[in-house]
């Protein structure tokens, strides 16, 4: 019978080898039900025995809650860019220079997909991933170990045994094109701001605080480079292969050649295949194989002479711009469109390309009938680039900027240092009012999935609704008289809206669209003003005390709070019984025991999940924090607090607490409340 300790370590061997066989490999040999349930059942045995704790444990992969700043770490070896071309006349160049500085001695290039995502440097010590740090200023960047954690791509832990003890392996984390639209699509439902481009997101993604989030964003990793004294062979592309053995993703577009003519075909190949790939590239990098001869070679200030960047050509069409259309968003943003000639551009039909705002329109000089450039890039939505100002024959007008609401005719303002022009009226535009009512119905908001944006347009255009509150006074019986909706519809619809009032306080909060009011800000001003009155006699004072509500915030709810037509709007949406207080259930177990107190969550626990002592934190008043510093009051400990932490914690004096002592005292039974 194997031994506890025994069966994690089977368990965890297995679960590394089966997603080494799924994620790089591409070719599971078993379900993703028995995947999932080895995962559970090892995440079992290390919760019941923390004391086989393994900072690598495949288990790891799904992320903690815990926040933290990243720490800047030195890199070993600075990180490089590499000098950049468009043009084929310059890699020929780069060639001939390479050949000139080796005195003729043969060489071989090894021919690399330029991966447009962000770097990264791993560390690996004994085989184990040590630390994940990002190119930062080139000399010193962010510690994001814990997220790089989660790309299921990365090792934690080698196979084989033939790794170098001690090195670093470069390369870049990218988010898929089908992750990235998929992310996309989801954020302009909950009207958040969009990635511009798959590297933006995968960027943004590595940055984030909340390392369960990462692993939600369901990262990639292409690695293609290796440093270390103890490399296992001269060549560079060999020891690529090496370290597709011990585990890395390494790119099959790969490949070493011995002639520049060789180096073209690779150019002319990739330059169309490369829309086949499932992550964004923008160019190749050519590499001189040989690493003594990379030594030879050597570096400029900036970059390496062994290497260069050949880019692609962004892709660019030209067509007749025919008229520009300005949409009014939820909050009255204008967004000039360019309405264009049907163009075919990197495998797509292009008719419209966004414009941004006035000032660009200015920059680009656009008259009415103008051949403009238009470019896809990265970008999600087409942009134009410039004009073709020879082609400028019988053009129309100059385009200038609307003065007036296309929907309702209002003067449109602008802010001083802000780029958009807006509607200012916010109480009669209906592509404002339909927006605010759009946003309302939303899942993260009241969630009445029986209307959507065509059946808003239907009501609103029936006269039946001007805001969120109207809403609440439909009838079965006389929505299909006076809308073409139908009876079954109607009954559902109504009955949709009568459940949404059990939705509770902090999201009917968020569902009322005050600006800069997102879901979470939403959260955190319902905790802090359980009932909706003492939000709206809270003062500017008060709302910036609350954790990580700022001014901007602030003043947005105090404006929001003094418009009077808000205020019925309240009064009629709680006669209709909206939540606008945190139930007693919550309420009764709220206390302020920890009121004051900043704590830090370290190591695995048995009790309770980290994001349960989160929760029961912020209940009894205490705030959660990431690093530990002179200002912490105590850590909250499990098993296996990180030696580096306990270290920091004895320096500074700072207490630390056991799962069990935590416990007792959000019961209000225990001394150490007066750490
Ligand atoms: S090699 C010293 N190989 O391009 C050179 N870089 O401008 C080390 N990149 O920061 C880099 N694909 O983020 C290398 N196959 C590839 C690459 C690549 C993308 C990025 C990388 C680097 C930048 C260099």
């Amino acid at each position: 019978m194997a031994t506890i300790q025994q069966q994690i370590e089977t368990l965890r061997a297995e679960l590394h080898r089966h997603n080494h066989n799924y994620y790089v490999l591409n070719a599971p040999e078993i379900t993703d039900f028995e995947f999932d349930r080895m995962m559970r059942e090892l995440q079992d045995l290390e919760q019941a025995h923390p004391e086989f704790y393994d900072e690598n444990s495949p288990t790891m992969r799904v992320g903690s809650d815990l926040s933290k700043v990243f720490s800047q770490v030195a890199h070993k070896y600075p990180m490089l860019s590499l000098g950049n071309t468009y043009s084929e006349g310059e890699v020929t160049d780069f060639y001939e220079r390479a050949r000139k500085m080796l005195g003729d001695e043969e060489f071989e290039i090894c021919c690399e997909m330029k991966y447009d995502g962000t770097s990264i440097s791993l560390t690996y010590e004994n085989g184990l991933l040590v630390s994940a740090v990002t190119r930062g200023d080139g000399v010193k960047g962010d510690d994001v170990t814990d997220n790089v954690k989660t790309i299921r791509t990365i090792p934690l832990k080698l196979q084989g045994t033939d790794y170098p003890k001690n090195f670093e392996i470069r390369g870049e984390i990218l988010m898929p094109w089908s992750v990235f639209e998929k992310l996309n699509e989801e954020r302009a439902a909950n009207e958040e701001p969009l990635f511009a481009n798959p590297r933006n997101a995968a960027s943004g993604t590595l940055k984030l605080q909340n390392s369960s989030v990462v692993a939600s964003r369901k990262l990639d990793a292409y690695l293609y480079y290796m440093l270390g004294e103890e490399l296992p062979c001269d060549g560079h592309y060999e020891n690529l292969q090496k370290a597709r053995e011990w585990g890395f993703k390494i790119s099959d577009a790969t490949r070493k050649v011995g002639t520049l003519q060789e180096v073209f075909d690779f150019i002319h190949y990739w330059d169309t295949e490369r829309k086949n790939l499932p992550v964004a590239t923008d160019g190749i990098v050519l590499k001189v194989n040989s690493l003594r001869q990379q030594k030879n070679l050597g570096y400029t200030a900036k970059s390496p002479r062994w290497a260069i960047a050949y880019k692609f050509q962004a892709e660019r069409a030209c067509t007749r711009l025919n008229s520009i259309s300005y949409q009014v968003g939820r909050t009255g943003a204008i967004t000039p469109v360019a309405n264009l000639d049907p163009v075919q551009l990197s495998g797509t039909v292009v008719k419209r390309a966004s414009l941004h705002n006035a000032d660009i329109i200015e920059g680009l000089d656009l008259h009415i009938g103008d051949m403009v450039y238009v470019e896809k890039g990265g970008e999600i939505i087409p942009k134009i680039t410039g004009v073709d100002k020879e082609a400028r024959f019988m053009v129309g007008d100059k385009v200038k900027f609307i003065t007036r609401c296309p929907e309702c005719g209002t003067q449109l303002m602008r802010n001083e240092d802000e780029a958009a022009h807006y509607c200012p009226n916010d109480k009669a535009c209906p592509p404002q009012l339909k927006g605010k009512i759009e946003h309302f119905i939303t899942r993260k908001a009241m969630n009445i999935d029986k209307l959507g944006p065509e059946t808003v347009d239907l009501l609103y255009n029936a006269g039946l609704i001007r805001n969120v509150a109207d809403l609440y006074d439909l009838h079965p019986q006389t929505l299909p008289r006076l809308s073409r909706i139908g009876q079954r519809s109607a009954t559902n619809m109504v009955e949709a809206i009568r459940q949404s009032t059990e939705v509770p306080y902090p999201r009917v909060l968020f569902a009322l669209g005050i600006r800069y009011v997102g879901e979470t800000v939403a959260k955190k001003l319902a905790n802090a003003f359980p009932t909706i009155d003492q939000l709206k006699e809270a003062t500017l004072d008060d709302l910036i005390h609350v954790d990580e509500i700022g001014e901007r915030i602030a003043q947005s709810v105090i404006r929001w709070f003094a418009d009077e037509d808000n205020l019925q709007l309240i009064e009629r949406l709680k006669v209709a019984g909206l939540q606008f207080e945190l139930s007693e259930e919550v309420l009764s177990e709220r206390t302020d025991r920890l009121a004051g107190k900043s704590i830090v969550i370290s190591g695995v626990f048995t009790h309770h999940s980290r994001d349960e002592y989160k929760a029961l934190i912020e209940k009894h008043g205490g705030k959660n924090v990431g690093s530990i510093s002179g200002k912490t009051s105590f850590i909250l400990a499990g098993e296996n607090m990180g030696p580096s932490k306990l270290e920091k914690a004895t320096k500074l004096g700072v207490a630390i607490v056991n799962e069990e002592e935590f416990l007792k005292m959000i019961e209000g039974e225990n001394a150490l409340i007066n750490i």
